[in-house]
């Protein structure tokens, strides 16, 4: 028989982790609440070299996650944590399976990335910084965003330019998506604009005006261009090109 701590949540991600050594990322239910376990990434091959230190780059991911947690960010409670394993409540699904999910209109869509964009922009007005919000990092469930996956970044660096950064790459990865059309991405950069700091907003314009020469440059190798290219193309297309048009 089980004795009272093994039978706790504790001895219950003992034994997944007992289980489950070195898997990446798995869900789990205990008493009808949903929790994700993570432990540090086993790398293989080439990636060893590439991506050195997987063990010291989760223990600064949990740092940030307890921080945030104290902090009260938009993030997932942290509810366990180890040298090798941390334990998250689920948030819902992420931005991209919802986007996915053919059975869902296109004004609930608008409605979830127009929550998201208030989100990051509200995450960057409490003065945090994601690093890197890709559509698979976010999540939504009842109107409630939350983000995760936060990258290691010195907290040196400008603050404006990391909120920048932030923004691109949410708008970036808008555009990497192929299940959302040229007028719903629109709709998400619009509602993006919307809750932006006018002065922000400009300052990423102006970033991406610099870069455009950069996209007359590389636009005839378009059709070989890997999807983050594309994406980038799809970004400056819809920020300006259609635009020029019009006007
Ligand atoms: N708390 C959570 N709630 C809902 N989904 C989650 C949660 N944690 C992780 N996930 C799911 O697992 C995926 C991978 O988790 P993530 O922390 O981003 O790992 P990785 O660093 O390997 O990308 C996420 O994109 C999301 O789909
Ligand atoms: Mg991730």
């Amino acid at each position: 028989m089980l004795s009272t701590t093994q039978n706790s949540f504790s001895g219950h991600v003992a034994r997944l982790l007992l289980e489950n050594k070195g898997k990446r990322i798995m869900p789990f239910e205990y008493e009808g609440q949903k929790y994700w376990l993570k432990q540090p990434e086993k790398l293989k091959g080439i990636w060893r070299i590439l991506k050195a230190h997987p063990q010291q780059h989760f223990a600064e991911e949990t740092a940030i996650l307890r921080r945030l947690n104290e902090q009260g960010a938009a993030v997932p409670e942290l509810v366990l944590f180890g040298k090798d394993f941390f334990v998250v409540k689920d948030v819902g699904r992420t931005l991209n399976s919802w986007i996915e999910d053919k059975s869902l209109s296109e004004q609930c869509k608008a409605e979830i990335l127009a929550d998201s964009a208030a989100a990051l922009n509200s995450l960057h007005e409490r003065g945090f910084i994601h690093g890197r919000p890709a559509l698979r990092d976010i999540a939504w469930h009842k109107g409630k965003v939350s983000f995760m996956d936060f990258e290691c970044h010195s907290r040196r660096e400008n603050m404006e330019w990391q909120k920048i950064r932030d923004g691109l790459v949410y708008l970036h990865s808008l555009c990497r998506s192929k299940h959302l059309s040229d007028a719903q991405v629109l709709g998400a950069i619009e509602s993006y604009r919307s809750f932006c700091p006018p002065e922000l907003w400009g300052k990423m314009l102006d970033l991406l005006r610099r870069y455009r020469c950069v996209y007359y440059l590389l636009l005839p190798f378009k059709p070989i261009a890997r999807m983050d290219l594309i994406a980038l193309y799809r970004l400056f297309e819809l920020m300006f090109i259609n635009k020029d048009k019009k006007s």
